[in-house]
C-alpha cells in the first residue's frame, strides 16, 4: 500500500491525470476485479477538486457514489462470548501476543483493544492528578493576575476523562470559560461573514453607542467591533510563556513543567516520573447555547471562534449506548486508536469519527456486543462513502462539512487505505 500510494503521488506530479488512472486500474484490478475497477474509473474521473466548506444544498453536479461502495464481506457471526472489555479497560494492559489466525474478527478486534487502547489505572489517575494541580495553578494566577477579567473555573476535558477516544493518559485538554455578559455581546454566524463558514462564529460587541468602549470587560481583546479570539490568544500566550513561574510550580508538583514556545496552541509539556503529559488550554465561550473555542482557522481571517459539539457527540454516544447496551464507545476507542496512529488516517480520529458512528446510529441497527465486528466494518464503508463524496456533514449541524479542511490528497490516501480495509480490516490491526 506505502508503494501505491508513493507511486501514485509521484506519477500525479509527474504526469497528469491519465497515467495516475493507469496506475490506479491497474492496482484496482488487483483487488477489486475488472467491474470493480471499471466503477473505480468513471468515478475516478468525478473526483471533485474542491472540498467545500458546506455540503452542497442540491443534488446537480455531483460525483458517482458508488465506486467505493464496496461488497460487504460476510463477517463470521459466531458471537463470541470473551467478557467484554469493552466497559471497563482491564488495569494493566496486556502485553501484545499476535493473535492466530483462527480468531474471528471480533475476537481480533478485542485483542487489539486490550493490548493496544488501555492505560493502567495508575498512570491514569497520576495524569489526571497532575492536570488538576496545575489547573488549580493556572486558576490562581489567572485570579491574582487579572482580578479585571472575569474567568469561569478551568475545568478539564478529554478522552481521558470521557472515554471516547484513544485512552491514552498523554494528553489533556484544559477549558477556560471566558464569561461574556450576554447585553454586551452576541453571536454573528461565519456562515454570513466573509468566511462563509458554518463551523466558525463571530463574537460582535452590541450597543457601544449605549455602553461605550471599556463597558465590558473584555473590550480590550476587541479587534474592529469583534471579541478577537487572536487577541485573547496572544495574551495568553504571553503569560503562559513570560509570565507564569513554572519551574516554581513543577517543583511544587514533583514535576518539569514547560510551556511550548512555538505552538499554535497555548501548550504546556509536563514530565512526572515516566509520565509525559501534554496539556493544552482552550479559552472556551459558552453563549446561546453554543460552545465556541478560541481556535481560529490558519492564516487569513481573524477573530473567528470555532464551534464545538465535543460535548454534545460524548454525551449522544453515551445515552445511545445507555439505551441499548451498546458498543459504540468500545467501537470507536478501537477506530480512533487505529487512525490516530496511522500515518494516514490521523486526521479522521477524534470528532469525524464520531459524527460517523452518530449517523450510523440513525438506522436501527443492532449494536450489542456480538455486532462489534459488523459494525466496526460497517463503519469502514460509511467512512470510505464520505471520503469519496468528499463531505462529512456534522451530526448537528448538516451545513457543517467536517472534511472541509482535508487537502484532496489526504482524502484520496484515506480512501484507498480505508477502501483496502473494508475487505481485510486486520490491515488496520497490524499498524503500529
Ligand atoms: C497564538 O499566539 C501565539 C503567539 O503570538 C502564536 O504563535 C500562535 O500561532 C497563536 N495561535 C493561534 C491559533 O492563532
Amino acid at each position: 500500500m506505502a508503494e501505491f500510494t508513493r507511486q501514485r503521488g509521484k506519477r500525479q506530479e509527474d504526469s497528469g491525470l491519465g497515467n495516475v488512472l493507469d496506475l490506479l486500474l491497474a492496482n484496482a484490478r488487483l483487488v477489486l476485479g475488472v467491474t470493480g475497477a471499471a466503477v473505480l474509473a468513471i468515478a475516478t474521473l468525478a473526483v471533485k477538486r474542491v472540498r467545500p466548506a458546506q455540503p452542497p444544498s442540491g443534488l446537480g453536479g455531483h460525483a458517482p457514489q458508488n465506486w467505493l461502495a464496496a461488497p460487504r464481506l460476510s463477517v463470521s457471526r459466531k458471537p463470541t462470548r470473551l467478557s467484554l472489555v469493552c466497559s471497563a479497560p482491564p488495569e494493566t494492559p496486556r502485553v501484545e501476543s499476535s493473535p492466530p489466525h483462527c480468531l474471528t474478527l471480533q475476537e481480533k478486534l478485542l485483542s487489539h483493544y486490550s493490548s493496544w487502547l488501555t492505560v493502567p489505572e495508575t498512570q491514569a489517575s497520576v495524569a489526571l492528578q497532575l492536570a488538576r494541580s496545575i489547573c488549580t495553578q493556572l486558576q490562581n494566577f489567572l485570579r491574582s493576575k487579572c482580578p479585571e477579567l472575569p474567568f469561569g473555573s478551568l475545568f478539564l476535558s478529554g478522552p481521558l476523562l470521557d472515554g471516547l477516544g484513544v485512552l491514552a493518559a498523554d494528553h489533556i485538554h484544559l477549558m477556560l470559560p471566558v464569561v461574556l455578559d450576554a447585553a454586551l455581546w452576541s453571536l454573528i454566524p461565519g456562515e454570513d461573514t466573509v468566511v462563509r463558514n458554518p463551523q466558525y462564529w463571530l463574537i460582535k460587541r452590541t450597543d457601544l453607542e449605549y455602553f461605550p468602549r471599556g463597558r465590558s470587560p473584555w473590550d480590550r481583546f476587541m479587534v474592529g467591533r469583534y471579541l478577537s479570539s487572536n487577541a485573547l490568544n496572544e495574551t495568553l500566550h504571553k503569560m503562559l510563556v513570560a509570565s507564569i513561574n513554572w519551574p516554581a510550580i513543577g517543583s511544587l508538583l514533583g514535576s518539569v513543567i514547560h510551556p511550548v514556545v512555538a505552538s499554535q496552541e497555548l501548550k504546556l509539556e509536563v514530565k512526572y516520573d515516566q509520565i509525559k503529559l501534554s496539556i493544552t488550554l482552550f479559552p472556551v465561550v459558552e453563549m446561546e447555547d453554543k460552545v465556541l473555542l478560541a481556535a481560529p482557522p490558519e492564516g487569513l481571517v481573524e477573530n473567528l471562534w470555532l464551534e464545538s459539539f465535543y460535548r454534545a457527540e460524548v454525551s449522544k454516544v453515551k445515552e445511545l449506548d445507555a439505551g441499548d447496551s451498546g458498543v459504540r464507545q468500545c467501537c470507536l476507542r478501537i477506530l480512533n486508536g487505529v487512525c490516530k496512529s496511522h500515518p494516514a488516517l490521523h486526521k479522521l480520529s477524534g470528532s469525524p469519527l464520531t459524527h460517523v458512528v452518530l449517523h450510523l446510529s440513525a438506522a436501527s441497527l443492532d449494536w450489542a456486543e456480538e455486532s462489534l465486528a459488523d459494525r466496526f466494518q460497517q463503519l469502514l464503508e460509511e467512512l470510505v462513502g464520505y471520503l469519496e463524496k468528499g463531505v462529512l456533514p456534522s451530526y448537528f449541524n448538516p451545513k457543517i462539512n467536517l472534511f472541509c479542511e482535508l487537502l484532496e490528497e489526504e482524502i484520496d490516501e484515506m480512501g484507498f487505505m480505508l477502501y483496502r480495509a473494508v475487505s481485510e480490516p486486520e490491515l488496520l490491526l497490524k499498524e503500529k
